[in-house]
C-alpha cells in the first residue's frame, strides 16, 4: 500500500482518466478528494470508492473559477488535515479549425486546462511547502508537443501546462515538492468517443504500438509519479502514447 496515510487530490476526478487515477491510488491505499464541475458525479464516485477502503470525499468545483478553487482546496484541508498529491487532470476540448475557431472556443480551453490547472497548483503549493513535501502530477497531452490540426486551442493550452510543469518544479523542488506532467496520445474515454471513425483510423495509423491506450496505461505512470519510486524526478514530462512521439 504505497499511498497509505496520503491524501490526493484529483481534479475531473468523476469520470475517465481522472477516475481510474483515483481508483489506482486509492487501491494502494490513499484517501481521496474527487473535484468535479459535475458534482453529482463527484460525489455518485467518492461514495463508491468510499466502501471499499479509504476515505473519499466528493468536491463541486469549476476549476476555471479561482474564488470556487480556493474555497474548495481550505474545504479539502479542513476535511483531510493535508495534502500529498495533486492530480491536475481536469479538461475539456472544442476543436475547430483554428480559421474558424471561435473566441469562445479558444477562451473556454485555455480557461479550464491551462488557468485552471494554474489555480490549483497555486491554492496547493502554499501548503505543501509548508510541509515540505507533495508531488503534483499535470496531465497534458502529446499533441502538446507534436501539435494537432483542429486543436489550436487544446494544443497551446497543454504546452502552456506543460511550462508551468517545468516552473512550479524549479520554484518548488528546494520545499520537498516535486512537479512532472504526463502526456497520453490516444486514449479510450468519453473525449475521444466524439471522434468520428475516419479520425478515428487516421489517429490510430500514427500509433507505433498499434492501439489506442486505456485509461489504466495512464494511471500506471501517474501513480508511480506520484510515488516515492519517482523521488528524484521533478520538471519531467512522460508521454503515454504508444510511441506516437518520441522524444
Ligand atoms: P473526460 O471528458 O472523460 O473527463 C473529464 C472530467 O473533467 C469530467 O469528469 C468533467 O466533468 C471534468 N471537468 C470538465 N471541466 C471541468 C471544470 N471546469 N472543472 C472541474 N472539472 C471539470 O476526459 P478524459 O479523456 O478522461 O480526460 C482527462 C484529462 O486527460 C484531460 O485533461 C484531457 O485533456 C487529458 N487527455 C485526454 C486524452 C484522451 O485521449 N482521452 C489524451 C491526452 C490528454
Amino acid at each position: 500500500m504505497i499511498f497509505d496515510g496520503k491524501v490526493a487530490l484529483i481534479t475531473g476526478g468523476a469520470q475517465g482518466i481522472g477516475r481510474t487515477i483515483g481508483e489506482r491510488l486509492h487501491k494502494n491505499g490513499a484517501q481521496l478528494a474527487i473535484v468535479d464541475i459535475n458534482a453529482d458525479a463527484a460525489k455518485a464516485t467518492a461514495a463508491e470508492l468510499s466502501a471499499s477502503g479509504a476515505r473519499c470525499v466528493g468536491y463541486a468545483c469549476n476549476v476555471a473559477q479561482s474564488a470556487e478553487v480556493d474555497a474548495m482546496v481550505d474545504a479539502v484541508l479542513k476535511d483531510f488535515g493535508k495534502l500529498d498529491i495533486l492530480i491536475n487532470n481536469a479538461g475539456i476540448t472544442r476543436d475547430g479549425l483554428l480559421v474558424r475557431m471561435t473566441d469562445e472556443a479558444w477562451n473556454a480551453v485555455i480557461s479550464i486546462n491551462l488557468t485552471g490547472a494554474f489555480y490549483v497548483l497555486r491554492a496547493v503549493a502554499r501548503p505543501m511547502m509548508k510541509a515540505r513535501s507533495g508531488a503534483i502530477v499535470n496531465i497534458a497531452s502529446v499533441v502538446a508537443l507534436i501539435g494537432n490540426p483542429g486543436q489550436a486551442n487544446y494544443c497551446a493550452a497543454k504546452a502552456g501546462l506543460i511550462g508551468l510543469t517545468k516552473s512550479a518544479a524549479r520554484e518548488l523542488a528546494s520545499r520537498g515538492v516535486r512537479v512532472n506532467a504526463v502526456a497520453p496520445g490516444y486514449i479510450e474515454t468519453a473525449m475521444t468517443a466524439k471522434l468520428n471513425e475516419e479520425q478515428r483510423k487516421a489517429m490510430l495509423s500514427t500509433v507505433p504500438l498499434g492501439r489506442a491506450g486505456t485509461t489504466q496505461d495512464v494511471a500506471g505512470v501517474v501513480s508511480f509519479l506520484a510515488s516515492e519510486e519517482a523521488s528524484y524526478l521533478t520538471g519531467q514530462v512522460i508521454s503515454i502514447c504508444g510511441g506516437m512521439a518520441m522524444a
